[in-house]
């Protein structure tokens, strides 16, 4: 019998080799990582169960016979099917805080997670923020990186998807954060009666319809109304803000991004004041109002 001889090599070694074969290959980043050698070491150091804060020392650390073969089959799959890197690795970060994933959630990448980190401020007065509403929540990324921002907030996790919000309950449980973030079932408010909120957050579907299918293949392998949002993707987006009012208190905030469809929301709504966001860390299309 012919056996495939894999000795041991360094894990900086393995990360060139990865990140070698990406860069041939016609790939689209932004699912969490803009680069080849990120996507590289990502899955590097998930084969191995190396934590990311083992790096620099990891990179001289050899990578294990079984780890190799695993990252082989990884790489295939992330190159073949174009499966993003964090459905091969079942976890992503947001806010610094990390999240399980799977194909039944988008992949975090909200540039929104810059503006919680920074508690929102200087919107608004972090210490008077009581609760918290984020509107497709998916994994429950921004829900639950809102609570460790606020730790004295309520915040619900609402998504139309009940699959979405079996991984945000899961999410919610493994940052032990049962007891302030709830997952809800609602079509936009629909299902939230008449509560009111000191934020209102959002990352919710933009892409016009006929774009969906235009996306890299990397997009299809995430669910399809974490995406698409009727003919001009406004949809969402204009349910979000006829009902705003309804939901936040005199001097609260919604914050929603939009990415590319932010010229046509300023067509849609020419006299409301949009506040558009800068990030340090890239990303743009999040506006901010706040409800005078
Ligand atoms: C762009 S994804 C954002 C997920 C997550 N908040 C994030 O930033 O990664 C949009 C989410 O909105 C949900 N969604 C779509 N239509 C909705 C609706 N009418 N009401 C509530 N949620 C909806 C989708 O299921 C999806 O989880």
């Amino acid at each position: 019998m012919k056996t495939e001889r894999l000795p041991p090599i360094p894990a900086a070694d393995a990360i060139r080799w990865a990140a070698r074969r990406f860069q041939r290959a016609p790939l689209s980043y932004g699912h969490g990582t803009d680069n080849a050698v990120d996507e590289a070491a990502a899955l590097v150091f998930h084969v191995a169960g190396w934590l990311h804060s083992a790096a620099p020392d990891a990179y001289g650390w050899a990578l294990p016979l079984g780890a190799r073969r695993e990252l082989r089959r990884l790489v295939r799959r992330r190159i073949d099917e174009r499966v993003p890197a964090a459905y091969l690795t079942g976890v992503t970060w947001f806010a610094g805080h990390e999240i399980h994933v799977d194909p039944r959630v988008l992949v975090p990448r909200s540039p929104i997670a810059e503006l919680i980190e920074a508690r929102f401020e200087p919107f608004i007065a972090p210490g008077r923020v009581r609760r918290i509403l984020d509107i497709g929540t998916g994994s429950g990324c921004i829900a639950i990186a809102c609570a460790h921002a606020f730790p004295a907030a309520e915040v619900d996790a609402a998504d139309l998807s009940a699959d979405a919000l079996e991984v945000a309950r899961d999410n919610i449980r493994r940052h032990g954060l049962e007891a302030r973030v709830h997952p809800r079932l609602s079509d936009v408010y629909a299902g939230l009666g008449a509560d009111r909120y000191d934020i209102i957050v959002s990352n919710p579907p933009y892409v016009p319809q006929a774009m969906v299918d235009d996306l890299p293949p990397e997009y299809a392998h995430e669910p399809r109304m974490g995406l698409a949002s009727g003919a001009d993707g406004l949809d969402a987006v204009r349910r979000i803000l006829d009902g705003a009012r309804r939901h936040i208190v005199p001097g609260g905030l919604l914050v929603v991004e939009v990415g590319d469809t932010a010229e046509a929301v300023e067509r849609a709504w020419p006299t409301t004041p949009f506040l558009w966001l800068d990030f340090e860390r890239g990303g743009g299309g999040v506006f901010l109002l706040t409800l005078e």
